[in-house]
């Protein structure tokens, strides 16, 4: 019997389309499906059904999806993150290999992909933990793919992962070896966090031309559109014009019926989490994680709002142009801030990562997808070690023409009470950064002052430690310097 190129394990929505994807290219791919209660028969629907006729081989267990597949075997996991992996992994090790691949497609936490590298390694199998981005449409045509783990295993799972993904107009795959470890799932976070970010700094737009411009849904559609033929050209701006106009049944926009109570799975909190962990600011993906938390916030909300009333009134001294150069200049701080956190990660992990590569697998079939990200692959090409994309010549420049309405932008959100916290923490970060001379001489004086924490000197040479007897009963003892 004719053996499968790869085994898929979990045929919901990414599965099954990934399927098919994989089918489509040439492959054959044999399929799994746990059987859990009511879930029964899942693998015999799919391959009587979507799969009729194609090369799929249906498995019933996890002995014969393994037996099914050619050597040395490849099977990916696309079932849910967390446990229910290191339990598939658990059952697929007795069955398999030395030599033998696991492919985790899942949106799996990067630290769990690090223990499992090393644990399936120790058995003399190969792991790869792989981000994919694109939902159910880029599984089936074409999604970014982020692969991690063993460097072993790229050769064996290349053809099948590079073959799946989205293509460039010039035919590179969106689908390059990320590094070693959780670095696939770690790229894959940032991108989510990003994704986070995209989402927030569009909606906060989409609040300014609403409440403060009080354009109706058809005339912001128009906007957006017209925002996607220019240096904002992506995926999100793409369906948001789409979302705009969409109808409900009785022809009214869908999207004033939706409750405005945003949703997470974790990604975004876990970008926040990491970029806590690296002592790098990435304070929009941050803020954009926060603002999905207030949402869901409803009866506090509806009780500030009674406690508080302020609406918004109609401005006329705002520009539909000067909301788009704060939305971009804020999301070119974003994205910033997130090749910030993919470096320090790289650093500390020893991943060597390359950014100018990250951002071109982003380039088509993920969420972020946009022209804009040539732009970061461009810099990187010019300086691969660049510690902050905001010195590449492209950001400052940009950041400099649209800073005037940014500001503007941000200050009249203040004014009139709309919520930017996306916009106006990028423009935060932005002043800080700049800031030669901070105010953080002062928080280090408290520190000495109340438990003589030390600081250093600008008259000094860095690396020299005073402590100051500020109320004249202190004594000479300084504290420790240490991370809780
Ligand atoms: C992708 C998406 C996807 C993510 C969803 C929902 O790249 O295809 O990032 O992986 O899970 O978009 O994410 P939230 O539920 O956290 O908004």
């Amino acid at each position: 019997m004719k053996k499968a190129d790869i085994g898929l394990i979990g045929l919901a929505v990414m599965g099954e389309n990934l399927a098919l994807n994989m089918e489509s290219k040439g492959f054959t791919v044999a399929v799994y499906n746990r059987s859990f209660p009511g879930e029964e028969g899942v693998v015999d629907r799919f391959v009587n059904g979507r799969g009729k006729g194609k090369n799929f081989i249906p498995a019933h267990s996890i002995e014969e999806l393994v037996e099914a597949v050619k050597r040395p075997r490849v099977i990916m996991m696309m079932i849910k993150a967390g446990a229910p992996v290191d339990e598939m992994i658990e059952q697929l090790l007795p069955h398999m290999s030395p030599g033998d691949v696991i492919i985790d497609g899942g949106n799996s936490d990067f630290h769990d992909t690090e223990r499992r590298v090393k644990e399936v390694e120790a058995k003399g199998l190969y792991f790869v933990g792989s981000g994919i981005s694109g939902g159910e449409e880029g599984a089936l045509h074409g999604p970014s793919v982020m692969p991690g783990g063993s460097p072993e295993a790229w050769p064996i799972v290349k053809d099948i992962l590079q073959g799946i993904a989205a293509k460039l107009d010039d035919g590179t795959p969106c689908c390059q070896w990320i590094g070693a470890g959780g670095a696939g799932h770690f790229v894959k976070m940032v991108h989510n966090g990003i994704e986070y970010g995209d989402m927030q700094l569009i909606s906060e737009a989409y609040s300014l031309l609403k409440n403060r411009k009080g354009l109706d849904n058809d005339e912001m559609a128009v906007v957006f559109e017209e925002w996607n033929k220019g240096e904002l050209d992506s995926f999100l701006i793409e369906i948001t014009k789409n979302i705009l106009r969409f109808r409900d049944e009785d022809g009214k926009p869908l999207l004033d019926k939706i409750l405005d109570v945003a949703s997470q799975k974790g990604t975004g909190k876990w970008s926040a989490i990491a970029a806590m962990d690296e002592n790098d600011p990435l304070t929009l993906i941050t803020e954009a994680v926060y603002a999905r938390m207030l949402s869901t916030l409803i009866s506090e909300r509806g009780e500030a709002s009674n406690l508080y009333p302020e609406p918004v009134e109609l401005g006329e001294n705002l520009y539909v142009e000067e909301i788009r150069q704060a939305l971009y200049a804020a999301k070119l701080i974003s994205y910033a801030q997130g090749f910030s956190l993919i470096l320090r990660a790289s650093e500390r992990y020893g991943w060597e990562l390359d950014f100018g590569t990250i951002a071109q697998i982003w380039r088509k079939g993920c969420i972020i997808r946009s022209v804009f990200l040539q732009k970061i692959t461009d810099a990187y090409k010019k300086a691969p070690e660049l510690p902050n994309l905001l010195f590449d010549d492209f950001f400052r420049i940009k950041i400099q023409a649209a800073l005037p309405s940014w500001r503007k932008v941000v200050a009249e959100g203040a004014l009139s009470g709309v919520a930017l916290p996306a916009m106006s923490s990028a423009l935060s970060y932005f002043d800080g950064l700049r800031t030669l001379n901070s105010a953080a001489n002062l928080i280090q004086a408290q520190r000495d002052y109340f438990g003589a924490h030390t600081y250093e000197r600008v008259d000094r040479d860095p690396g020299i430690f005073f402590h100051t007897n500020w109320t004249g009963e202190g004594g000479n003892t300084v504290s420790g310097t240490y991370t809780v």
